[in-house]
C-alpha cells in the first residue's frame, strides 16, 4: 500500500517565484489500485509523482510503501520499484540505442550479477521479443533498428514495457498519451490497463481528459492549488458522469475551469 501523510512543497521560497504546489497532501492507495488523476494546469499533479519519485526533497510529510517510509530514499534507488512515463515519448527511451539494447539495459540493470562485460543470453532475448510482440506493434522484427525510428506511439509503448519489464510496485502515468494521435493515444492506453492489470501495480495517471479520468482505472482524484479537492470511486464515479465531476471541481476547487484544457479534450 502507498500511504501518503501530508506531504508538502514550496518551490523557491523567499523569492518572489515563491509557489507552494503541495499543500499538505494527505491519500493511501491499495495494491493494484489504479487512480486517475485531474486538476487544472499548475495544479501540483506532477509534483506528487516527483514527490514519490523522489525528484527533489520534501518540506515535510511522509511516504510509505507498505509500511516502510522511503521519504528519504534517493530517486535512484525508488526507481528500482517505481515506473515512470511522460507525456513527451522521446522521453523513457535512448534514441541512439537499438530496441534491444534500451531492453537490455533494463534487463541487465536488474540482474544482480551482471557487470558492464553483461550481455544478454538467447532465453533473454527470446523472452524480450515475445513481450514486444504483446505489444502488438511488429517490434517484434525490428529488435537491432534503433528507437530513434519509431513513431511516438511505438515509443510510448516501448517505454511501458521499460517501465515495466521488472513489474513495478508504483507506476506512474504522466499524461503519457497526450502527445500522441487519438488511434495511438487509445491502444497505449489499452497496453497500459492490460500491463498495470498483469503487473499488479498501484497505478496513479495523470490526465486532462475527464472521460478518460472516469473510464479507467477505480478512483479519481481532483487537484486544485497543491490540494486534493475530491476523492471520488464506487457507485458515485461511476454515476458521476463528465459534467458532474466538472461541477464537483467547480465547487470544490472553488475556481470556474470552463476555459482549461481540462475540458478541451474529448479525445484520448
Ligand atoms: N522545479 C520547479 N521549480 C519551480 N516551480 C515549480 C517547479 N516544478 C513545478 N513548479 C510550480 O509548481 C506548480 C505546480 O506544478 P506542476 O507541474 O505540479 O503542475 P501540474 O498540475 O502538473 O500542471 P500541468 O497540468 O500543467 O502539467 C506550478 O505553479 C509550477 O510552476
Ligand atoms: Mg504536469
Amino acid at each position: 500500500m502507498l500511504d501518503i501523510q501530508r506531504i508538502s512543497k514550496t518551490f523557491l521560497p523567499g523569492t518572489i517565484n515563491e509557489k507552494k504546489a503541495l499543500d499538505c497532501v494527505s491519500f493511501s492507495a491499495q495494491d493494484s489500485e489504479f487512480i486517475t488523476v485531474i486538476g487544472s494546469n499548475g495544479a501540483g499533479k506532477s509534483t506528487l509523482f516527483g514527490a514519490i519519485s523522489g525528484s527533489f526533497p520534501l518540506d515535510a510529510g511522509k511516504i510509505l510503501l507498505d509500511g516502510e517510509d522511503i521519504t528519504r530514499l534517493p530517486e535512484y534507488r525508488r526507481s528500482r520499484f517505481i515506473g515512470r512515463l511522460f507525456q513527451d515519448p522521446m522521453s523513457g527511451t535512448a534514441p541512439g540505442l537499438t530496441i534491444e539494447e534500451n531492453l537490455s539495459l533494463v534487463l541487465l540493470q536488474g540482474k544482480k550479477d551482471a557487470t558492464v562485460f553483461s550481455r544478454i543470453t538467447v532465453k533473454d532475448r527470446d523472452m524480450l521479443a515475445e513481450k514486444l510482440a504483446e505489444l502488438g506493434m511488429g517490434l517484434e522484427d525490428r529488435l537491432k533498428q534503433p528507437v530513434g525510428l519509431l513513431s511516438g506511439g511505438q515509443r510510448q509503448a516501448l517505454s511501458l514495457l521499460l517501465a515495466t519489464l521488472y513489474p513495478p510496485r508504483l507506476l506512474l502515468l504522466d499524461e503519457h498519451t497526450a502527445a500522441l494521435d487519438p488511434e495511438s493515444a487509445l491502444r497505449i492506453m489499452d497496453l497500459t490497463e492490460k500491463i498495470a492489470r498483469n503487473s499488479g501495480a498501484t497505478c496513479l495517471m495523470i490526465t486532462h481528459n475527464i472521460q478518460q479520468a472516469l473510464d479507467t482505472g477505480d478512483r479519481t482524484l481532483i487537484m486544485s492549488k497543491g490540494r486534493i479537492v475530491a476523492d471520488i470511486s464506487g457507485e458515485t464515479r461511476r454515476s458521476i458522469g463528465v459534467s458532474g465531476l466538472t461541477e464537483l471541481f467547480r465547487k470544490n476547487a472553488g475556481t470556474d475551469y470552463a476555459s482549461d484544457r481540462i475540458l478541451l479534450t474529448d479525445d484520448i
